[in-house]
C-alpha cells in the first residue's frame, strides 16, 4: 500500500494559491465595477471578463489535477463532523470556482454581448440573447460571488485553526509541503 502524502503536489499547490489571490482580486474586481459608474466601470469590466475565462480554464485543469492525484489525508483525531465540514466545503468552493466564471459567460451571451478576450479573440456565445435569462443568470451570478466569498471566509477561518490552534500540518501540507 502507498505511504500516505504529508504534502499536496507541487501543483496542487501552486494553482491553490494563484488562484486563492486571483479569485479574491476577481471579487474585488466585480464589487467595485457595480458600485462605480465612472469611466473605472469600463476599466474594471475589461479586466473581470478575461480574468474570470482564465480562472475557467485554470479550475478545469485544477479539477483534473485533484482527481490524478493523491491528497494527504486529514488527521486521524478530527472530529468526524469537521471532517465532513472540510470535504463539503471543498467541493462547494470546486463547485462555485466552476459555476461563476460559465454564468458570467453564459449571462453576457445572454444579453447579446459576445465576451471578447483582447486581441480580437472573442468566445462563442453559450445561450441565445433572451432578457429574462439574462436576469436571471445575472442575479445569479451575484448571490454565488457572495457565497463563494463568504465560503472563502470560513475556509481561512479554519485554516487557521489548523495552522494556530490544532498545529495538525494541515496548513503546512497546502502552505509548503513538509
Ligand atoms: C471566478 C470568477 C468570477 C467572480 C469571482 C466574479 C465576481 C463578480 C462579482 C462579485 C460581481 C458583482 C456582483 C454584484 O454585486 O451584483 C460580478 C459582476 C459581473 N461579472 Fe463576474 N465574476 C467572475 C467571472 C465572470 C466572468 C467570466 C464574466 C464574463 C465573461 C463575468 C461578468 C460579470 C458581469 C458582466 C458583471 C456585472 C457588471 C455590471 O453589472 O456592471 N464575471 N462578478
Ligand atoms: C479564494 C480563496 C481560496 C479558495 C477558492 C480555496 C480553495 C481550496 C480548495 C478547493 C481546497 C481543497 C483542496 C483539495 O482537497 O483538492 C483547499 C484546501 C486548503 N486550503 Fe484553500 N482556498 C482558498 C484560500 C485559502 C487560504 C487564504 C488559506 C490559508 C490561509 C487556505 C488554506 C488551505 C489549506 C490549509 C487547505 C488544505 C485543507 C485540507 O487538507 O483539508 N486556502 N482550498
Amino acid at each position: 500500500m502507498n505511504k500516505p502524502l504529508d504534502h499536496f503536489v507541487p501543483l496542487a499547490r501552486w494553482l491553490h494559491w494563484s488562484m486563492a489571490v486571483a479569485l479574491l482580486a476577481m471579487l474585488f474586481i466585480g464589487a467595485g465595477m457595480v458600485a462605480s459608474v465612472s469611466t473605472r466601470h469600463q476599466w474594471l469590466i475589461q479586466l473581470h471578463k478575461p480574468l474570470g475565462i482564465a480562472l475557467l480554464a485554470l479550475a478545469v485543469i485544477r479539477l483534473g489535477v485533484r482527481l490524478a492525484t493523491r491528497q494527504p489525508p486529514l488527521p486521524a483525531d478530527l472530529p468526524a463532523f469537521q471532517a465532513l465540514a472540510a470535504k463539503a466545503s471543498h467541493w462547494l468552493l470546486y463547485g462555485l470556482m466552476l459555476t461563476l466564471p460559465l454564468l458570467g459567460w453564459a449571462m453576457l451571451s445572454a444579453a447579446g454581448d459576445p465576451v471578447s478576450l483582447g486581441a480580437g479573440v472573442r468566445l462563442p456565445p453559450l445561450l441565445a440573447p433572451d432578457a429574462a435569462t439574462f436576469a436571471v443568470l445575472r442575479t445569479a451570478h451575484g448571490y454565488l460571488a457572495y457565497l463563494l466569498f463568504c465560503t472563502v471566509l470560513v475556509h481561512l477561518a479554519a485554516a487557521l485553526y489548523h495552522g494556530l490552534i490544532r498545529r495538525d500540518g494541515v496548513l503546512r501540507s497546502m502552505a509548503r509541503g513538509r
